[in-house]
């Protein structure tokens, strides 16, 4: 995969590569799935390579649930905001951030773990989840399946919580949809920034950054076009970041929060 497809760039190249980085570089999110099974040993080995992500002090603050059964998976996409793939995919793997379990040890060893209440606990969570995760969608990609995440399960996470069984301390931070990709899905590599929006060296320089943007309004244009959308990037950004309207209730995620045995003070 040469690298100038994922900035939509023909003049960009790596000077340097490896199979595990064009894999990467060919990532795209699959919302289009063949009639076709994931086996639990493909499971096992993508929970094995989410399993072998760094975890903040090897706390393991996470856990999986997958979900095959067409009941369950169509209340989870239901309320994640309707979204067909996630009903369609033959299997839901809704990552966790669970801080459920370390509780569990301190009731049994009859101690506090009052560390557990704070933001900070909380951020481990969701990044030891989000570092799993994405471990999961390398392995995926190199076993031929194709994946798509859906943060939408956040729009009502006390529901989500009673689906999956979920004890207090536990809360779902994305699902992700995972399936044998079906090649008729209008979908490609998505371009991204140019490495200078984003990669500073030494010290941030915002102007310099930002210098990159309108040429990446044109490609990203360009690419949803060629699929069928309208818009690019910014606008886009400016957008899906006005205001609550577009949160799809997730304005009120820290008081769900807190309910569900999160404080996050
Ligand atoms: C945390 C997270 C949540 C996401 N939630 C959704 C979602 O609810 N529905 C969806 O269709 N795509 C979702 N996506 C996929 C992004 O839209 C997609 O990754 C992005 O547009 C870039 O496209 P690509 O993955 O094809 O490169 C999510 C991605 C991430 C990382």
């Amino acid at each position: 995969m040469p690298a100038s497809r994922r900035y939509a760039d023909p003049s960009v190249e790596l000077e340097v590569g490896s199979a595990v980085i064009d894999l990467q570089l060919a990532h795209r999110s699959v919302r289009q799935f063949l009639d076709v099974e994931v086996s639990d040993a493909q499971l096992a080995a993508i929970v094995a390579a989410a399993q072998s992500a760094s975890t903040s002090s090897n706390l393991q603050t996470w856990s999986v649930v997958s979900v095959r059964d067409p009941a369950r998976k169509a209340r989870l996409a239901h309320l994640a905001g309707d979204q067909s793939f996630v009903e369609r995919a033959p299997v839901l793997l809704v990552w966790v951030a669970d801080l459920s379990r370390a509780r569990r040890l301190a009731a049994r060893a009859d101690v506090v773990v009052d560390a557990a209440d704070y933001l900070e606990s909380t951020l481990i969570a969701f990044v030891d989840a989000a570092l799993a995760s994405q471990n999961a969608v390398v392995a995926a990609e190199s076993l031929g399946l194709g994946c798509a995440y859906v943060g939408a399960i956040r729009n009502h996470p006390e529901q989500v919580a009673a689906e999956l069984g979920l004890p207090p301390s536990a809360v779902a931070a994305f699902g992700l949809a995972v399936g044998v990709p079906d090649p008729a899905e209008d979908a490609d590599v998505k371009p991204r920034l140019p490495q200078g929006a984003v990669w500073h060296r030494e010290a941030y320089d915002a102007d310099a950054a930002d210098a990159h943007l309108p040429v990446y309004d044109e490609r990203l244009g360009d690419y949803n076009r060629r699929h069928g959308l309208s818009g690019a990037w910014s606008g886009r950004v400016l957008t899906r970041l006005a205001g609550i309207g577009s949160m799809a209730g997730r304005h009120t995620l820290r008081e769900t929060l807190v309910r569900m045995g999160l404080p996050s003070r």
